[in-house]
């Protein structure tokens, strides 16, 4: 069997696997001093916080960037809310403050700051603004929580009012279920609504939540990866928009699973702050065939972004890469506006979200990647951009 390296994710353990069996009713060692509510999925959580937001106040549009994942914007839809889409930054793809300005009137609920990849951006400006304009803040660290979970001073420093997480598939707790919400504002505690109308995950669902975990024990290994890469129905890698959202609450059979994988957390982001450095190196390079990314040197990212100056340099790359076995992907392959299914809103295009979806292009971080993945990748980029 071929090769084929995961783009994300991290190794689970049998004993974390068989845990399963022994819940343990002490959910939530996240250990970050903030009250947390855990849901099935991070887009149940981004669900539960705008449905307790709409309860409480008339405003209902809610500013989210343009190239993201879309269940941020479903979450909306399904909460009885309008996304309204910004352009983001080319530089860390978060919010561009001024895009954020000229979007927000008086209807302006709530402004979602996205944290891609693991980057953490500078919000003081934006919180500012979210402050005298009476909006609330949020943060979408579905790709970033890793560095939270390190350094749970980020809760105050990144100044959100709240905070959604996932332990979804791919992401920094890569658990195939959950997600969660953490109230950072202490004057909001009182927003979000009651948990006890939420309910608990089916016994069919917690049999298919052991099945796919199950079934990644065995295929996130790279010799057997190219099984369900290879199965369209198991659709992997794909960019869907549904607003077929389920929220259910967190499954307690993975209690023990997810306070084992926080315990061993720092040895994951140790190993994804190595890999970054790894590629950081390597593709100083071909600095002028890329775009400058501004990634902070202490924060983990779950994949490494590459942001190509030619959509053509992009697809050859991406293209060779994966020939090759390494799970590169060009991420989310449209802005909101464009995204299958979401036309019907007609959102506004937004220029620099439309330039990152043709030019973005990922590398896997995780424990499988090895120094000659790193010597494929440079030989691929420097045969298809040197040689031209
Ligand atoms: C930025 C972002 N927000 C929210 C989500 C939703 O998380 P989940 O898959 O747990 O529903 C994702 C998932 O990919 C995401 O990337």
């Amino acid at each position: 069997m071929k090769r084929f390296l995961p783009p994300a994710g991290h190794i689970i353990f049998w004993r974390e696997i068989v845990s399963y069996f022994f819940p343990i009713k002490n959910l939530n060692k996240l250990n970050l001093g903030s009250a947390t509510h855990l849901a099935n999925s991070g887009t149940a959580a981004l669900y539960r916080l705008f449905l307790s937001l709409k309860n409480n106040q008339e405003k209902n549009e809610v500013i989210i960037p343009s190239y993201t994942c879309p269940t941020v914007a479903a979450a909306i839809i399904k909460a009885g809310l309008k996304p309204v889409l910004c352009d983001i930054s080319l530089e860390d793809f978060s919010l561009l403050e001024n895009d954020v300005k000229a979007k927000s009137n008086s209807k302006t609920l709530a402004i979602v700051q996205v944290e891609l990849f693991g980057i953490l951006p500078d919000n003081s400006k934006l919180k500012e603004f979210s402050k005298n304009n009476n909006i609330y803040f949020v943060g979408d660290a579905a790709q970033s929580f890793g560095n939270y979970l390190v350094n749970s001073e980020l809760l105050n420093y990144q100044k959100y009012d709240f905070l959604v997480f996932s332990t979804g598939r791919g992401k920094p707790i890569n658990l195939l279920h959950g997600g969660g919400l953490i109230i950072v504002n202490k004057n909001a505690l009182n927003v979000i609504s009651e948990e006890n109308k939420i309910p608990d995950v089916s016994i069919i669902e917690k049999i298919k939540i052991f099945i796919n975990i199950f079934l990644y024990k065995f295929f996130f290994n790279p010799k057997l990866y190219n099984i369900p890469k290879s199965l369209p129905f198991l659709k992997l890698g794909e960019t869907i928009f549904t607003l077929d959202i389920t929220l259910e609450r967190f499954n307690v059979q993975l209690d023990k699973m997810i306070n084992a994988v926080v315990r061993r957390y720092p040895d994951i982001f140790e190993n994804r702050l190595k890999h970054k450095k790894q590629y950081a190196k390597l593709l100083s390079k071909f600095s002028e065939y890329l775009l400058p990314i501004k990634i902070g040197d202490k924060n983990e990212l779950i994949r490494f972004p590459v942001l190509f100056r030619k959509s053509e340099d992009r697809d050859i790359v991406l293209q060779k890469l994966n020939e090759i076995g390494i799970g590169a992907t060009g991420l989310y392959p449209h802005p909101l506006n464009t995204q299958q299914g979401m036309e019907i809103y007609n959102f506004d295009q937004c220029r620099n979200a439309t330039q990152i979806a043709r030019q973005i292009l990922t590398l896997p971080i995780h424990e499988y990647v090895k120094p000659r993945d790193y010597e494929m990748i440079s030989g691929v980029f420097d045969l298809f951009l040197k040689r031209k």
